[in-house]
């Protein structure tokens, strides 16, 4: 049985399709680096963790498959392999970080090929097992700052299914939870893509946590009302003034400063990026489809012009604290985030 999202089983990676979910649980077994691509650039494989772990595990199928007689052989196929990863998605960062530690495990050891490719499917598989073992970490870190009765809204997916396991801002809620602290939680829809209606409810709903479901554009009201005591959220890149993660977080994270609700980031270190600020950041813009269809169903005029970016920029003023694998960061750490870019 599978037990983590994503899985290498006899020069395979088996993970399962996303955009089945909530309906079908159908699992993909991908053979090679481009397939892997393909079922990023379609989303059946999301969310910035597991991009990263599935860059890597492209790039060990490319190792694995590939009888290469030299070394040189080989680094030059897993360049091509990074390569067509790195088209793929330009947001999250853990999918170039992934890339990056896999071509340096290749480039660093003087080995034959044989060897070479023993040593970069076990970087990938130290790579995917981290991502497990942080999860848990930022759930037992970030626990501490939920109380018994919080209800907690979040944006997007930041679950398991968007990890290699247990999730980063739902793993912050499961621990509360398994910690006894009764909880409510308000996933947003998350327009087009709908990852919040689709998958985040689908997890909490299997693992009996209660959940709600409200469209994106409720969440002032709900704010208005009093009705959400905190907000937690993934991130897809973290920089050195601000977080990036799905479209629609920096209005949620307006709203919760207007309305002096702690707003939360959960994030393994490999989505940190302390080299760069907002502006060096490419935010994905996906096709018009995404908005002017549900489903095959047209729903806007033909030749309607549409602007689809996938995420936004929360500048880190508007976070309370950011929750990684190493603790907690507070507003006053993130002074330590401008001032440096070797916080990794
Ligand atoms: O477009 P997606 O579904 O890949 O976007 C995912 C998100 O924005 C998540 O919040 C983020 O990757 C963090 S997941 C732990």
């Amino acid at each position: 049985m599978q037990k983590r999202t994503i899985e290498w089983r006899n020069g395979k990676v088996v993970t399962i399709d996303q955009t089945r979910l909530p309906h079908e649980t159908v699992f993909l077994e991908l053979e090679s680096c481009d397939e892997v691509a393909e079922a990023i650039k379609t989303m059946k494989i999301r969310g910035a963790p597991l991009l990263g772990a599935a860059a890597a595990y492209a790039l060990a199928l490319t190792a694995y498959h590939l009888k290469a007689k030299k070394r040189e052989e080989l680094i030059n196929e897993l360049e091509k392999a990074a390569e067509t990863i790195r088209k793929t998605r330009p947001t999250a960062v853990n999918l170039f970080w992934a890339i990056g530690r896999i071509l340096a495990k290749a480039k660093n050891n003087p080995e034959d090929p044989k060897t070479l490719r023993i040593f970069v499917l076990q970087e990938a598989q130290k790579i995917a097992n981290e991502d497990a073992a942080a999860n848990h970490l930022i759930g037992k870190y970030g626990a501490v700052l939920i109380n018994d009765g919080d209800v907690i809204l979040t944006h997007c997916n930041a679950g398991a299914l968007a990890t290699v396991d247990y999730g980063t801002a739902l793993g912050v809620i499961r621990v509360a939870w398994e910690q006894g602290k009764k909880i409510r939680v308000i996933a947003t829809e998350t327009r087009p893509k709908l990852q919040g209606a689709r998958l985040t409810t689908y997890e909490l709903k299997q693992s009996g946590i209660p959940v709600t479901l409200i469209v994106d554009s409720a969440v002032g009201y709900l704010m208005h009302k009093r009705l959400i005591s905190k907000v937690i959220v993934g991130a897809d890149r973290i920089v050195r003034d601000a977080v990036i993660n799905k479209i629609g977080t920096f209005t949620i994270a307006i709203l919760a400063k207007e309305h002096d609700v702690p707003f939360y980031v959960a994030a393994p270190k490999s989505t940190f990026d302390l080299a760069h600020t907002s502006k060096n950041v490419i935010i994905e813009e996906r096709k018009p489809e995404e908005i002017t269809h549900i489903g095959s169903q047209r729903i806007a005029p033909e030749g309607i012009e549409v602007f689809n970016p996938a995420f936004d920029i929360t500048p880190l003023e508007y976070v309370t604290a950011i929750i990684c694998e190493s603790g907690i960061l507070y507003k006053e750490d993130f002074s330590k985030l401008k001032a440096s870019s070797g916080f990794k």
